[in-house]
């Protein structure tokens, strides 16, 4: 099978290695890929939001499957415009995608199908969106209802925020059209957990569970990033309470997008917080998790591009997926700044002796090479992954990888899984 990945993060680093390892495939091309995909794909200068481009491309190249990475070229239309022209797409059409394009679309399928989820309300008013935050008062949820590359989202403790949130929402249009109208929600609290789906448009197959570390300080303090890193399997989140959390979150919603003509294939991901009356759905994104990719797909000991095809083809039955027993932790290492303006340049030391330590992987997501040297060109440029037969070994393996690399200036958190570990950072 001739495969393209597209993207150019650690997600797309770490589907390349594993689709890489498939006795199915014969080439494998990612765009626009970063030099750690290099090593292992074919990297293309295609840019993830050149639809045609990418079409073009597939096209010449006879690509047997496309496997999107990030969100925005699938909310552009990437598989329709693939399907258009008898190309294979692990990922969902535009319509299907606006599962994450489109939170009110999101939350109205929720409703449709008793998918249980903070109770929510949609506005385009900016008056009549001041009037329902002063009535419910704080804390209180904001947010912008189309893609704002991770920043639409104000989790507001005061009615002060909350107001200036709508305010800037719907009055100064700081997100453009994905601001125009929005979506104001209850505040949930409790654990975060990333729950993987891949589906064939009716079925649905476990892909695996994660859990995310969004603040950029330890201790979950400081503001929200991408991801600051992973943990797999979460704590406090077991395989029978994930095989629970399909049947009340992805395949009630699969079913209402088949019912509504916008059957959904690919991976769906579903963002959920436990709280302590039960998991309620924070939101759905139409993809992989990054970092939580990193830590997920090591474990997954099935062929990984079998799996993906077979969704592609519409046809899952046959497939069941099998994972190692053993812990895995991604540690994000950002450039100075992040997540505000970062300093690109620095130079990066110790890649190989990172990779080479026992049970270490080093995966590049803003990284670029010159002269012949590798230099942080991002916001997040690197995750390294310890794999281990429990939390404690798994968390030692990455920070020895982490300790190995020299990155001048690095934000980097060192309490990735220590809370999993019932240890406070
Ligand atoms: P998102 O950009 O949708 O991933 O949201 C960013 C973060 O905001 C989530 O990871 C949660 O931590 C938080 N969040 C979103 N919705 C809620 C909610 N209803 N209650 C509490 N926190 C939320
Ligand atoms: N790490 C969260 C996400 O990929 O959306």
């Amino acid at each position: 099978m001739r495969v393209l990945i597209v993207g150019g993060g650690g997600r797309e680093h770490v589907l390349a290695w594993a689709i890489s390892q498939s006795p199915l495939l014969t080439k494998l091309f990612v765009a626009p890929g970063n030099p750690g995909t290099a090593a292992i794909a074919e990297n293309v200068a295609i840019g993830t939001l050149d639809v045609p481009a990418l079409v073009a491309f597939a096209r010449a190249e006879a690509i047997d499957l496309v496997v999107p990475g990030p969100e925005a070229p699938l909310v552009a239309g990437l598989a329709d415009a693939l399907a258009h022209v008898g190309l294979r797409c692990c990922g969902p059409n535009a319509a299907a995608a606006s599962l994450e394009g489109s939170k009110a679309f999101a939350k109205a399928i929720c409703d449709s199908a008793g998918i249980p989820t903070a109770r929510w309300e949609r506005f385009e008013d900016e008056a009549l969106a001041l009037d329902f935050v002063k009535r419910r008062g704080a804390p209180i949820v904001v947010k912008a209802d189309g893609l704002a590359a991770g920043k639409g989202v104000v989790v507001a403790r005061t009615a002060e925020e909350a107001t200036a949130a709508v305010r800037a929402m719907l009055g100064a249009r700081t997100f453009g059209e994905a601001g125009a109208s929005i979506v104001i929600e209850e505040c949930l609290s409790g654990e975060e957990v990333s729950l993987f789906a891949l589906c064939d448009g009716t079925r649905a197959v476990l892909l695996g569970a994660a859990q995310d570390h969004k603040r950029v300080g330890d201790g979950d303090t400081g503001p929200n990033t991408g991801g600051m890193g992973a943990v797999s399997p979460p704590a406090r989140f077991e395989e029978a309470a994930q095989h629970a959390a399909m049947d009340a979150f992805i395949r009630p919603a699969l079913a209402a997008m088949s019912a509504r003509g916008t059957p959904f294939t690919g991976i769906l991901f579903a963002g959920l917080m436990l709280t302590s009356d039960g998991a309620r759905l924070i939101e759905y994104n139409v993809r992989l998790g990054d970092p939580e990719a990193q830590v997920i797909l090591p474990r997954l000991q099935t062929d990984l591009l079998a799996a993906l095809l077979a969704a592609a083809n519409g046809d899952l039955r046959d497939t069941t997926l099998g994972w190692r027993e053993t812990t895995c932790v991604a540690v994000v290492l950002a450039a100075p700044g992040y997540p505000g303006p970062v300093t690109a340049g620095a130079a990066l030391t110790g890649l190989l002796e990172a990779a080479a330590l026992p049970h270490v992987a080093v995966f590049h997501a803003g990284t670029d090479i010159r002269e012949g040297q590798v230099v942080a060109a991002g916001g997040r440029v690197l995750s390294i992954c310890g794999t281990g037969p429990d939390m404690a070994h798994a968390r030692a393996a990455a920070y020895a990888g982490v300790d190995a690399i020299g990155f001048p200036g690095a934000v980097v958190r060192r309490d990735i899984g220590l809370r999993a570990m019932g240890e406070a950072a």
